[in-house]
């Protein structure tokens, strides 16, 4: 076999065996194949595409690449979630413990942020002596004993898929969908849980900006699923406006326990039991509309907080904070922004949004930067609001003063004010499932 037969092949339109693929990802998993031949190919499937079967081959070959995580040792039905990544979602510090509060096992592995998406590890090291990097043994006695841990997604899964990355990052060959598709769902299906629920974001903030980009994918993911026998379902989400109010590690984890309390903004309180409640019915809880009962019990009953302390504390952290989340610091600075001119809030670039938190020292520009845990955005009002002429629209929170007046300029080019009201946008606007 030859890499030079591959790559011609799909240049012309062809499509790859299963073989030729299990090669290309083997090979260039040891150095056998250089960068430039590699992307040739990347650049390759990025015009001509690959069908489900080689989609699904590509998967499988990149699970094959590194280790699969062993967590049979954990009792009963694990169910994981994956967000393609947006503003403000900070949706699985809600659902994680929901889900494990109505019997059902999460145990999961989550990013860090990077440009002007937020991770859920940082969010989560927001909390005082919280670790992240916990070894395999530790995290399924975690699971087991409190129905939930959150830590570091582990470099040892799916090792192919972190060496095409960072080349599809360098070649702009990122956004093909077959590429994304296999990405993520291999990470997932190395990661161990045995089903998946995806949160597929669509809009501004997110990576796919149109319906139809964020259907293709999710269709594709669900399909990968399906002939992997992991069963797999597919939200797609609004994106098009930062979700709650909260923009900001530590900021986020006050909004997601005001949630757990039952007092989150309406529209982190909505999507989180409409994600709560897919997971639970994607382990056999029950009908979609028993979960979401279950998942809003969960919330009022307190039991779903109490998952959040127990997971908390078992993983090192202190859970006073979590019972008074007044505890966090905040920034030694903060800035009111407010509307430019009279009208109705009709778009916000969520993107920019993010951008402008990360700006704040809430975000990575890259890998290596530090955070700062108490930097980011309050949003005070959202698209849709009327406001007046010097209405504060939102605050911002930093350590350095000198930060302010780029952040605060990003932001407020990122809001459009117009004449007349915005109509309202449904939250989650479509799913998948096989
Ligand atoms: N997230 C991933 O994990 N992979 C991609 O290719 C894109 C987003």
């Amino acid at each position: 076999m030859r890499i030079y037969d591959i790559i011609k092949t799909k240049r012309d339109g062809g499509f790859l065996s299963t073989g030729e693929i299990e090669y290309f990802i083997a090979e260039y998993t040891a150095g056998r194949i250089p960068d430039y031949q590699a992307s040739a190919l990347l650049m390759a499937i990025y015009f001509s595409g690959m069908n489900p079967r080689e989609t699904t081959d590509l998967t499988m070959a990149m699970v094959n690449s590194g280790e699969r995580a062993d967590l049979s040792a954990i009792e009963g039905i694990i169910v994981d979630k994956h967000s393609t990544g947006g503003v403000g979602d900070k949706t699985t510090l809600v659902i994680a413990p929901i889900v494990a509060a109505c019997g059902v096992k999460v145990a999961k592995m989550s990013g860090r942020g990077l440009g002007h998406t937020g991770g859920t590890v940082d969010k989560l090291e927001s909390i005082p002596g919280l670790q992240t990097s916990i070894d395999r043994d530790r995290f399924i006695e975690i699971v087991n004993r409190t129905g939930l841990c959150v830590i570091g997604q582990s470099g040892h899964f799916a090792p192919a898929d972190k060496k095409l990355y960072a080349l599809r990052d360098a070649t702009a060959t990122v956004d093909s969908i077959p590429l994304i598709a296999s990405s993520i769902m291999s990470k997932k299906i190395a990661s161990g849980s045995h089903r998946l629920l995806l949160d597929v974001k669509v809009g501004s903030g997110s990576f796919m900006k149109t319906y139809k980009e964020a259907e293709t994918l999710a269709k594709t993911m669900v399909s990968i699923g399906e002939g992997l026998s992991f069963r797999t379902v597919a939200l797609i989400t609004n994106m098009d406006v930062p979700l709650g109010c909260a923009i900001g590690n530590s900021l986020e984890v006050v909004e997601a326990v005001n949630t757990l309390k039952g007092i989150g903004p309406e529209d982190l309180t909505e999507i989180c039991v409409i994600l709560s409640a897919n997971m639970l019915y994607i382990a056999d809880k029950g009908t979609l509309d028993e979960c979401k009962a279950m998942a809003k019990q969960a919330i009022y009953s307190g039991t779903a907080l109490e998952c959040l302390k127990k997971m908390v504390t078992a993983q090192g952290g202190d859970a006073s904070f979590i019972e008074d989340t007044g505890k966090f610091s905040t920034a030694r600075y903060f800035r009111t922004v407010t509307a430019r001119k009279d009208g109705y809030i009709t778009k916000m670039n969520t993107e920019n949004c993010g951008i402008a938190s990360a700006m704040l020292g809430a975000g990575r520009a890259e890998k290596e930067d530090n955070i700062d845990f108490a930097a980011g955005i309050m949003l005070e009002n959202k698209i849709g609001a009327k406001v007046q002429r010097g209405e504060p629209l939102a605050t911002l929170y930093a350590e350095h003063e000198e930060l302010f007046d780029a952040a605060a300029e990003e932001f407020l080019n990122a809001i459009e004010i117009g004449d007349k009201p915005q109509e309202e946008t449904k939250i989650v606007l479509g799913r998948v499932e096989n």
